[in-house]
C-alpha cells in the first residue's frame, strides 16, 4: 500500500456504516481525513454520532456537518481543505425506502452527487471513488454478475440513481479526464452496521422474541460482503496504480448465500430460535445477487477473505456489546 501520510481524503458519509470504517482505515494509515455527513434521520442519528465520536479521537480527522446538496457548503469545504482524493459514500441508501420517499434520492444521490463531482473536476482531484450498488444489475438472472453485463434495466429508483451516478461519472471522465472509480457494493455487513438492513433487523427482533420478516418466503440469496473486505477493496480503489480514467468494479464476496443460512447462523450466535413471518417478494427487490470479482482482484488487489461463518459471529459480538446496558 502506498504511503498515505501526505494525503488528504474527503470521505462523504463518514458517519455512515461504510464511511466510518473507510475513514478509520485511512486514518490508521496516517492520512488526513475530512469527513462529511448530514446526520439525517433515515436511521438513528445517535448511531451516526457515536461513529463520528470514535473518528474524532484521531487528530488527523476533521468532522464537517453539511448536506451535499448545499453547494456553497461543499464549495467552502473544498476551498478550506483541498482534498486530493475523494471517497464518496454519502447517499440515500435502501431499495424499499425509495418507493416511499423518492425525493430523498433525488436530493442526495442526484443533486448531491452532481455537486461533488463538479467540484472534484474544478479542483482537479486525483481520483473520485464513489459507491454504486449491486442493485444496478436489476432483474438480471445470469449469475454471477459481471461488470460487462448490461445494466440498463434498474427495478428501483435507488438502483436508477446509482446507475445515473455511473453515467455521470462516465461523462466527466470522458469530457474532463477526471479519474473516476465506481464500486458496485454487494450487501455489506459487520460491526457498526446499518439498522435498516436485514442482518441488524433480524438480530434485534430475535433478541426481543419478535418475528422476523422473511421476504420471498425465504427464497433469497445474497452475496454478503464483510465490512473489512469491502474496506480493503475501497482502499484499493483509492490507491491502485494504473487505473483507466473511468472504472467500474464489483465489490462482493464472490459467494452467494441462502437467507436461511444467515438465519441459522444468527440463531446459533444468539442462542435464539427465530420466529419467521414468511412474506411475498417486496417490490424493487431482487431474488439473488452474486458478484464476479475477477476485475477487482486483478486491478485493485481485492481479496475478499471473510465468509459469513466468521463474519456473522463478529457482527453479533459487536451488536451485543453496543447494546449492553450502561454500567455504573
Ligand atoms: N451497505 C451496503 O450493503 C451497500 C450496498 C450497496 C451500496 N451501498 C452504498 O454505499 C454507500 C454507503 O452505504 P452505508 O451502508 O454506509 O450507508 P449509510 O446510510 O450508513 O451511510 C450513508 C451516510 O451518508 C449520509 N448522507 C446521506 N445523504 C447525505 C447528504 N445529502 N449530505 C451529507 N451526508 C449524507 C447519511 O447521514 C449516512 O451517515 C452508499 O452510497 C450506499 O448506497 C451500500
Amino acid at each position: 500500500m502506498a504511503d498515505l501520510s501526505d494525503y488528504t481524503f474527503l470521505v462523504t458519509g463518514s458517519a455512515g456504516f461504510i464511511g466510518f470504517h473507510v475513514s478509520r482505515a485511512l486514518l490508521g494509515q496516517g492520512a488526513e481525513v475530512i469527513g462529511l455527513d448530514n446526520y439525517n434521520d433515515y436511521y438513528s442519528p445517535a448511531l451516526k454520532r457515536d461513529r463520528d465520536r470514535e473518528l474524532r479521537r484521531h487528530e488527523k480527522f476533521v468532522s464537517i456537518e453539511a448536506d451535499l446538496a448545499d453547494l456553497p457548503a461543499v464549495e467552502a469545504l473544498f476551498a478550506n481543505h483541498r482534498p486530493q482524493k475523494i471517497c464518496h459514500l454519502a447517499a440515500q441508501a435502501g431499495v424499499r425506502y425509495s418507493l416511499i420517499n423518492p425525493f430523498a434520492y433525488q436530493k442526495a444521490n442526484l443533486e448531491g452527487f452532481l455537486n461533488l463531482i463538479e467540484l472534484a473536476k474544478r479542483h482537479q482531484v486525483e481520483r473520485f471513488v464513489y459507491a454504486s450498488s449491486s442493485s444496478v444489475y436489476g432483474g438480471l438472472t445470469e449469475l454471477p454478475f459481471a461488470e460487462t453485463q448490461r445494466t440498463d434495466t434498474p427495478i428501483s429508483l435507488y438502483a436508477a440513481t446509482k446507475r445515473a451516478n455511473e453515467l455521470i461519472a462516465h461523462a466527466y471522465s470522458h469530457l474532463f479526464g477526471l479519474p473516476t472509480v465506481g464500486l458496485r457494493l454487494f450487501t455489506v455487513y459487520g460491526p457498526w452496521g446499518r439498522p435498516d438492513m436485514a442482518m441488524w433487523l433480524f438480530a434485534a427482533a430475535m433478541l426481543k422474541g419478535e418475528a422476523i420478516k422473511v421476504f420471498n418466503y425465504g427464497q433469497m440469496e445474497r452475496d454478503f460482503t464483510y465490512i473489512d473486505d469491502a474496506v480493503q477493496g475501497i482502499l484499493g480503489a483509492l490507491t491502485a496504480p494504473d487505473l483507466d480514467a473511468y472504472e467500474i468494479f464489483n465489490i462482493g464476496n464472490h459467494r452467494t448465500e441462502p437467507l436461511r443460512k444467515v438465519i441459522a447462523l444468527l440463531e446459533q450466535e444468539l442462542g435464539v430460535k427465530a420466529k419467521q413471518e414468511l412474506l411475498p417478494m417486496q417490490p424493487g427487490d431482487v431474488p439473488a445477487t452474486f458478484a464476479d470479482v475477477a476485475r477487482a482482484r486483478a486491478k485493485l488487489g481485492f481479496n475478499p477473505a471473510i465468509p459469513i461463518e466468521s463474519g456473522i459471529p463478529r457482527f453479533i459480538s459487536w451488536f451485543k456489546e453496543y447494546h449492553k446496558p450502561e454500567q455504573d
